[in-house]
């Protein structure tokens, strides 16, 4: 992890630099929690017996974390296991105990009560569970409420609510309240209350905990699109395994006030650190992880557009073969051309120079992001393997329907 920070300098990487380092953080609730920390051999104790030689709880327990600007980040783990305490910890709803926070370069760990509600205002937005809409006032109130506590004029923050409450799909509902709106749509309301501040970044305390499995999912599809376009950093407790590989960048595993874990959705299923960690993604369809881009082949017959098809036939039959996927010269994906249409133009059309358009089969194609669970309906339709292209439509790979299959049993043969 280390070194590909410091590799990946990219002019075109703009999810590289580090916006939030965490630093030996910990929380312990309680009367007097320092004197927890002059006890070493206290402190190497597990939470429990800490909590019954001296009535302190460990809400974290020396946390170290880097989090990038842009990223989506997960923090996920059982209930009690420090999830909110650190997301709260990040805004200083809580006093931590030992350690450091920065943010954007700031130690807010350090920072005096102005200073730290200056940074709140214009650094954070927050979304919570219970939507924390304010019952009195209109949607659009609700979504400029932030605006208003900062001091924005009505005009303005009216013009800025309307918006915002656009992005989240609420026009026409500005005039309703709270309590007319099914919880879909008041979380909606509380997510365009945060979006209104335009925060760099956003924190989400398990968001769509308290929605209906339906509802939940097609929250969590805009909330994708949404980040596609507004690439903030989100930081987003969830205790749903299914969520937190569909939206995160990262994830983060926490146990017992710890991170027990932190990798790329993949890395988490395909190689759980512990048993705690593997019984939570034990239930983790691979399909649902494993992208195109990670099974995928190379391509066996590469067939070029400005080949005759003389030529195009006997290398397809020298390398045993009955299609072959077609590129142009700057190695763009056209289609498949099969060993019986080349055939055909041979016997029909002698003196061709090129395989023409009309002889190139249309198929579907995917990028590497695409999840391996798209793929079966794309893998049932085909007559040929599925081809693997870049955005600018360059032929990366192939898959095949085998190949599907086979990563479904080496990922669950590698999680056991
Ligand atoms: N205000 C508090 N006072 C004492 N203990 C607390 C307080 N808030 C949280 N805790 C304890 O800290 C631990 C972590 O809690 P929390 O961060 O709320 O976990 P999660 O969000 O993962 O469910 C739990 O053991 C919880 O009981
Ligand atoms: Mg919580």
């Amino acid at each position: 992890m280390e070194e590909q920070t410091h590799e990946s300098q990219h002019p075109d990487d703009d999810h590289q630099e580090v916006q939030i380092t965490i630093r030996n953080l910990w929380k312990i609730y309680g009367k007097d929690p320092r004197r927890v920390f002059q006890n070493t051999a206290l402190l190497a104790k597990s939470k429990d017996e800490i909590q019954s030689e001296t009535g302190c709880i460990i809400g974290m327990r020396d946390i170290n974390l880097e989090i990038k600007k842009g990223e989506f980040y997960i923090l996920m783990g059982l209930s009690g296991s420090g999830k909110s305490t650190l997301i709260r910890a990040l805004i200083r709803l809580i006093k931590t105990t030992r350690g450091s926070i920065v943010i954007n370069g700031e130690d807010i760990t350090k920072m005096n009560a102005d200073e730290l509600m200056q940074f709140r205002r214009k650094t954070f937005g927050m979304v919570f569970q219970h939507y924390g809409l304010l019952p009195h006032l209109s949607v659009l109130d609700n979504a400029a409420y932030g605006l208003k506590v900062k001091g924005v004029g009505k005009e303005e923050r009216y013009k800025k609510a309307k918006e915002v409450l656009e992005t989240v799909g609420l026009t026409g509902w500005e005039d309703y309240y709270p309590t007319n709106l099914s919880g879909g749509m008041q979380q909606r309301v509380g997510l365009a209350r945060a979006l209104a501040n335009d925060p760099e970044i956003l924190l989400m305390d398990e968001p769509f905990s308290g929605l209906d499995p339906l509802i939940r999912r097609q929250m969590q599809d805009e909330l994708v699109e949404l980040q596609s376009k507004m690439q903030k950093t989100i930081i987003f407790v969830t205790h749903d395994l299914h969520e937190a590989l569909k939206l995160g960048d990262q994830i983060a595993i926490m146990r017992n006030g710890e991170v027990v874990q932190v990798g790329a959705p993949e890395d988490i299923v395909t190689n759980p650190a512990d048993e705690y960690v593997e019984e939570f993604v034990q239930d983790a369809s691979p399909a649902k992880v494993l992208t195109a881009g990670s099974i995928m082949g190379d391509v066996p017959l590469i067939t070029y557009s400005w080949e005759g098809p003389k030529t195009a036939l006997t290398l397809m039959r020298k390398e045993k073969r009955k299609a072959g996927f077609v590129v142009n010269q700057k190695r763009e994906f056209l289609g498949v051309v099969t060993s019986k249409e080349l055939e055909r133009l041979i016997a029909e059309e002698p003196g061709l120079k090129k395989i023409p358009h009309q002889s190139i089969l249309e198929v579907e194609s995917v990028t590497e992001e695409v999840l391996v669970e798209e793929l079966f309906p794309i893998a049932v339709r085909a007559n040929f393997a599925i081809p693997v292209i870049d955005d600018k439509r360059r032929l990366l790979g192939r898959i095949t329907a085998d190949q599907i299959f086979e990563s479904l049993t080496m990922a669950e043969g590698g999680a056991s």
